[in-house]
């Protein structure tokens, strides 16, 4: 059996080895980084509500009444009214019939994905999905088809070979490392066309696009026509955890499949009452959706008048490839030089030789911010030299369903 240190010096060697540096001060544009003072360009609070005092006061207050833990899964007697309130205003959120709350997102992806494609059955998921919707596909029972990323034209080539073996097609709305959206008319038609159910998970949409941020399923004007939308509550929501939108019938289903919602203790009263405040800030402060749009559409401006390529998009994930991991890890250290924090991405986060700092703007970012990070990161990428982006498909070995 191989040492486990040969495996992480193989890591290193091949650049891929990962530390976790240690981030002080609540999430905000300034962080402290392992004690040094630094423009945040890589947190997903996207609206800044992780440190908003009303969210850290619902937080504190739920703690002291209900409990810092709920003791057990849902399922047994961790449930409680917090809970059932939460998923009621999230279903009205997102204009959906129910909501059910998981743990977080990873464990809903791989929950869900689980017990809508069974054995026998094929799950449809795109190249570029995110690592929780990549492991639900290998723990179901179903076989997996990897279609091109975005390529409406390769899914529907998958769908007619899997005939009528075909269960759910699996994609994230706005693409987590690219900022990119899916292509979310042509997905709901071909399932519909092929008889198969559509799962988008929202963990970056929610909160941050479309119609008061209710997400990329809602920006299509596709509300009620996916059959399930995960969202996080970790993400612009400022929390910490996920829940499933889809109708009543749906709920039922998974409330009695979902092994990871099953057995897992069920998310504690602070990180649900956090999320009902922030629920309620979205709400009557919209504003704060919009600023975050500027604010991309700044940075991502100003990074161009610097010259760097940057794909078109509306998302606030913006990804500046730099192509090699060693290469990208030397732009992180470079810009963190010049107190700005961008972790680089690396394989198997993202595909080989796309290595990248994946930057995200948050509505709380000042323009003036944006304008300075823009050109530090010009300063950066020197050390690097970022190549054009290039959009390829992960590398993935398609299994064809036999027909
Ligand atoms: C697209 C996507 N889905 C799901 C998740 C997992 O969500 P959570 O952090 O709540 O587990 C993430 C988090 O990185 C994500 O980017």
């Amino acid at each position: 059996m191989q040492d486990l240190q040969e495996r992480v010096d193989e890591l290193k060697e091949l650049g891929l080895y990962r530390r976790m540096r240690v981030v002080g001060g609540p999430q905000g544009p300034h962080v402290t980084v392992d004690g040094r003072d630094v423009l945040l360009l890589c947190s997903n609070d996207y609206l800044g509500l992780a440190a908003d005092h009303r969210v850290r006061e619902a937080a504190a207050e739920a703690a002291l009444r209900w409990g810092a833990g709920c003791g057990s899964s849902r399922l047994v007697s961790g449930n409680t009214a917090v809970h059932q309130e939460l998923e009621s205003e999230l279903a009205e959120f997102k204009r959906s019939e129910a909501a059910l709350l998981v743990g977080s997102g990873f464990l809903a992806n791989v929950g869900v994905v689980g017990a809508l494609a069974r054995a026998g059955e094929v799950v449809f998921s795109d190249a570029l999905n995110h690592a929780s919707l990549i492991d639900g596909c290998r723990l179901a029972r179903a076989e997996t088809f990897v279609y091109r990323h975005c390529d409406s034209e390769h899914l529907e080539w998958g769908l007619k070979q899997a005939g009528d073996r075909g269960a759910l097609i699996v994609t994230d709305g706005v693409f987590s490392m690219d900022g990119d959206i899916a292509p979310l008319h042509e997905i709901v038609g071909l399932a519909r066309r092929y008889g198969a159910r559509v799962m988008v998970d929202e963990a970056h949409g929610t909160g941050t696009i479309g119609p008061r941020g209710r997400g990329a399923v809602a920006a299509a004007g596709l509300d009620g026509q996916v059959d399930v939308i995960v969202g996080t509550l970790g993400k612009a929501l400022g929390s910490y955890g996920a829940f499933v939108s889809c109708s009543a019938d749906t709920a039922e289903y998974l409330i009695n499949t979902v092994r990871t919602l099953i057995f897992s203790t069920a998310l504690p009263p602070s990180a649900v009452a956090a999320a009902r405040a922030s629920l309620q800030i979205l709400r009557s402060e919209p504003e704060r959706v919009q600023r975050l749009a500027d604010n991309a559409a700044l940075l991502r401006q100003e990074l161009r008048r610097h010259g760097q390529a940057v794909p078109d998009g509306v998302t606030p994930i913006i990804p500046l490839v730099v192509g090699d991991a060693d290469a990208a890890m030397a732009v992180c250290e470079a810009a963190l030089e010049r107190e700005l924090f961008a972790q680089a991405i690396r394989p198997p986060t993202v595909p080989e030789g796309t290595s990248r700092l994946r930057l995200t703007v948050m509505a709380s970012h000042e323009p003036e911010e944006l304008r300075g990070a823009a050109a530090t990161l010009a300063g950066a990428t020197k050390v690097g030299k970022p190549r054009q982006t290039v959009r390829e498909g992960a590398a993935r070995s398609e299994t064809l369903p036999a027909a």
